[in-house]
């Protein structure tokens, strides 16, 4: 039996690498202007399904309503505050999308929106991964946490459609293998 957070929780480690990633790309437009722009918008297409339609999507639909339920205010509360930074990165992914116009990379743009959503969610993560979460293992009783695991599950397939979890991770492997160099884990 585990905590329906747990999923999330795995989730979390999969978008931290992919902004340890994006960090690098950000980098080395920086330091040398020369990358292969396609590299970019697969990274930014990884945060744009992967981060914000699958995983913020199983937050608002399932998890938050469910911690709600179960007392935790949303008004004004820890909940209010995840969503507002939920709107607020998904502001940066599109000027990171957008600082791409046929094909041609708008440096600075890319630049400044990549660090501005890597430091919003790196510290969403740190949030939701120490106080959030744990909170929910506690007020969620443990019948229901099944349910959100098998309602993650249904809502994966729906909007990623069947086999996608698995192209995103070969994508975060072979950028792990060129940009971090760590291809053994
Ligand atoms: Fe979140
Ligand atoms: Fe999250």
């Amino acid at each position: 039996m585990m905590y329906a957070s747990q999923d999330l929780i795995n989730e979390h480690e999969g978008i931290l690498i992919g902004l340890t990633i994006l960090e690098k790309m950000a980098d080395k437009v920086e330091q040398s202007g020369i990358i292969e722009i396609s590299d970019i918008e697969e990274s930014v297409n990884f945060f744009k399904l992967f981060a914000d339609k699958c995983h913020h999507g199983k937050e608002e639909g399932f998890m938050f309503p469910a911690m709600q339920k179960a007392g935790l205010p949303n008004e004004g509360g820890p909940i209010a505050q995840m969503l507002l930074e939920h709107d607020e990165g998904r502001k940066y992914i599109t000027e990171m999308s957008s600082s791409i116009e046929n094909g041609a990379l708008e440096g600075n743009k890319f630049i400044q929106a990549a660090k501005n959503y890597i430091s919003l969610m790196r510290e969403h993560i740190e949030k939701e991964n120490r106080v959030l979460f744990p909170f929910g293992d506690k007020i969620i009783p443990m019948d229901e946490q099944q349910q959100l695991l098998e309602q993650f599950e249904e809502f994966e397939e729906k909007v990623m459609g069947k086999g996608t979890h698995e192209k995103l991770h070969m994508l975060l492997h072979n950028f792990k293998v060129k940009y971090l160099k760590t291809p053994n884990d």
